[in-house]
């Protein structure tokens, strides 16, 4: 088996690029967000003066990831508000950017509904955009308390699970600093390994077509120092079947009622590889992630992506050419098939950790009494 060098990536500075900020210089509020279609080549950033630009960055997937689409979303009410826009609309335009992603909705009735409840009580505009920011701060502020805690219960699941330590750890997509206030989902699981040495290996999926993984998470797991490989998406098969591979971690758009859980497309396939070859696999995922409102798999609309996603390169690193700006890989005209998410069975899912604690095995009835049990705090 091939193995690196244990520490690779020339990166090495340490993490905490915020994936996004809230400012106020004097021309205006601005929702500034590190522009993750330019990583890792370039660190820009972009700043958005209005939800449209906002509802753009979501859709190109310069933001990205369930928990941060859920602050975006949240911010982008409080954007509209403080400067004016139509709020309602731009709520709903925010709320409808990319659809598979619950928390982004979630995100963005919650800074709507603060906004509303300000608006009856007091008629006062001002008011009540300083209401709907206080909202998306909050958002962000648990969010980032929820990702330490995942964290927390992930390593001790591990632990669990895994009692000879050196975890050699699968992973898909990316879920780290990048998606979250805090240190992310599933990466926050590996990272509080590595920090502690339990961390043997991260194996990152590369996770076509746009790359997540080799782009973002290799990009993060550089900068923590960790031992990470990279893999195309096709290798995992052969890594698991070579008995590399002790965990499978990953991230969740949106889980529905039944334990159904969607992912960046290519988890699922890992999933049943995981099942056959007897390894566990893990999601990791705020509670604001679960919803209640989507009963099982065949509910949850997946999103479907343009084309030239699959039929051309768009690498941040090379130049520019095809229909969709980049390389073409393919005869031109080829038709692609492209869904941005795929969904695993609860029956596939060893357990999926919360900040709330770990539910295993999965099923409706632990799923409803966590809602239930966080909805009281
Ligand atoms: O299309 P993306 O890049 O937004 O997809 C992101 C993922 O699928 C992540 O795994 C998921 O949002 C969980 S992030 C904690």
């Amino acid at each position: 088996m091939a193995d690196q060098d244990a520490r690779n990536g020339e990166d090495k500075r340490p993490t905490g690029i915020p994936a996004l900020r809230w400012e106020e210089p004097p021309e205006g509020p601005v929702l500034v967000l590190l522009d993750q279609t330019r990583l890792p080549a370039e660190e820009v950033e972009l700043v958005c003066t209005d939800p449209a630009a906002l509802v753009e960055a979501i859709r190109s997937l310069a933001v990205r990831g369930a928990p941060l689409l859920g602050i975006a979303g949240g911010y982008g009410v409080a954007l509209a508000a403080v400067r004016g826009f139509e709020v309602e609309e731009a709520a709903a335009a925010l709320a409808g950017a990319r659809p598979t992603a619950v928390n982004l909705a979630v995100g963005v009735r919650r800074a709507q509904a603060a906004h509303r409840e300000a608006l009856a009580g007091t008629g006062d505009t001002r008011q009540a955009a300083r209401a709907a920011l206080a909202a998306a701060r909050a958002l962000h502020r648990e969010d980032t308390e929820a990702s330490a805690r995942m964290a927390a219960h992930g390593l001790a699941l591990l632990d669990e699970l895994l009692p000879a330590g050196g975890h050699r750890v699968l992973t898909h997509c990316n879920t780290g600093s990048l998606v979250s206030g805090g240190e992310g989902t599933a990466f926050a699981v590996a990272l509080a390994a590595h920090r502690s040495g339990r961390l043997r290996r991260l194996w990152v999926d590369e996770t076509r077509p746009l790359l997540q993984g080799a782009r973002l998470t290799a990009y993060e797991a550089a900068r923590n120092d960790m031992a990470y490989t990279l893999l195309t998406d096709n290798a995992a098969g052969s890594l698991f079947a070579a008995g590399e591979v002790d965990a499978v971690l990953i991230g969740a758009d949106r889980i529905a009622a039944d334990g159904s859980v969607a992912n960046k497309v290519g988890s699922y396939p890992l999933a049943v590889l995981a099942r056959y070859h007897h390894v566990p696999f893990v999601v990791v995922a705020p509670v604001t992630t679960v919803d209640p409102d989507t009963p099982d798999g065949a509910s949850i609309e997946v999103e479907q992506r343009p084309g030239y996603e699959v039929t051309e390169v768009t690498a941040p690193q090379v130049p520019v050419a095809g229909a969709g700006g980049g390389i073409p890989v393919a005869p031109l005209g080829t038709q692609a098939y492209n869904p941005a998410f795929d969904v695993t069975p609860p029956e596939l899912v060893t357990a999926i950790v919360t900040e709330e604690g770990v539910v295993s095995p999965v099923t409706t009835e632990a799923l409803a009494s966590l809602c239930a049990r966080s909805r009281q705090v």
